[in-house]
């Protein structure tokens, strides 16, 4: 058979399977967007699980009108410019995959203006420009995403329920509220807001948001500053405890990441205070030259490699052990 190059569309598609698995997806995909622009100020909305309608709005520095149809195409990023910037990023997007991924499954609508500028509107379908114009609009980005998976059936009944689509996206949510206390998130489910988070640069103030007053009075502050890394944010003292490690949240370059290798850390750190099956309630920043970690090892970026893993592992165990210290625990 004749060997032939995959058009875009069908490439597309196939990065699409990749980078958007689910409703969150895409919404982890625009609210990284979002911070990458620059917002103090974002919003989520969605309608039956974000299966039917996702909206993120940010008032963020907004896309020049003539660079919407860029924004659209494969690889297109204004983030990364060369081969090296790869190892030191400094963003949270870079491949240039979610815009395109994203259009070419579903139909959008998009509102955005920067600061010069007049704004713009966008109808994108299939991956198609349909529309393009000048358009009055507030400055930032208002981004319409509507009947996910509708031009690929398949796909589409992989999803779960409208509700477990939904609790999805309240966690990713809350992910990033947690990862970026400076930046105030809202989140609307079927037109009811969940949560607005204070957006005033204060961890413990977004903890309080999310999770009520019962738990934020068994946090104690984390701030450690080494050569090679540090280590910021929150830690339950031992006697509050969890049956699961749903509450330990890692972030790290402020990238919310899944760890082995962290975890194995901190189950290092409560060793002898928490019993197997009993788990800590953590929000921790890990901050790590770009050039010793590396997050392009998945479309979805939630993973990372640590380029010596047990000096990060000694690292983070060895500042939560410190804490133990009965000098240092009151
Ligand atoms: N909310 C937004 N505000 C401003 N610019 C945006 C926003 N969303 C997307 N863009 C622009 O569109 C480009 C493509 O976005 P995307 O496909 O997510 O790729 P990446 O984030 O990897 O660069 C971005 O590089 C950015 O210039
Ligand atoms: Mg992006």
């Amino acid at each position: 058979m004749a060997i032939k190059l995959l058009s875009d569309e069908v490439i597309n598609k196939i990065a699409a399977g990749e980078v958007i698995e689910r409703p969150a997806s895409i919404v982890k995909e625009l609210i990284e967007n979002s911070i990458d622009a620059g917002a103090s100020l974002i919003n989520v909305r969605i309608l039956n699980g974000g299966i039917d309608e996702i909206q993120v709005e940010d008032n963020g520095a907004g896309i020049e009108h003539d660079q919407l149809t860029t924004a659209f195409l494969r690889h297109a990023t204004s983030k990364l410019a060369r081969e090296e910037d790869l190892y030191a990023i400094g963003t949270m997007g870079f491949r240039g995959e979610a815009l395109p991924s994203i259009a070419s499954v579903s139909r959008i609508e998009l509102y955005t203006k920067t600061y010069a500028a007049a704004g713009s509107k966008c109808l994108v379908e299939g991956g198609m420009i349909k529309k393009l114009e000048r358009y009055p609009t507030a400055e930032g980005t208002k981004i319409i995403i509507r009947d996910l998976f509708y031009n690929t059936p398949v796909r589409k009944t992989f999803l779960k329920s409208p509700v477990s689509e939904g609790n999805n996206i309240y966690d990713t949510v809350c992910k990033y509220a947690l990862a970026y206390p400076e930046i105030s998130f809202v989140f609307d489910n079927q037109k009811k807001t969940q949560f607005k988070t204070p957006g005033n640069g204060i961890l413990r103030d977004t903890v309080f948001t999310l999770f009520g007053s019962d738990m934020n009075q068994f946090l104690i502050e984390v701030d450690e500053k080494g050569s090679q890394f540090s280590l910021q944010g929150l830690i339950s003292k031992p006697e509050y405890k969890r049956n699961n490690r749903k509450l330990g949240f890692f972030f790290v370059n402020k990238r919310p990441v899944k760890s082995p290798i962290l975890n194995r850390a901190m189950d290092n750190a409560y060793r002898g205070l928490l019993v197997s099956r009993e788990f800590p309630v953590f929000f921790l920043s890990l901050t790590a030259v770009p050039e010793s970690i590396d997050v392009n090892i998945h479309p979805q970026k939630s993973e990372v490699r640590f380029r010596d893993e047990q000096t990060v592992i000694r690292f983070v165990s060895g500042v939560v052990k410190n804490i133990w210290i009965p000098a240092n625990f009151g």
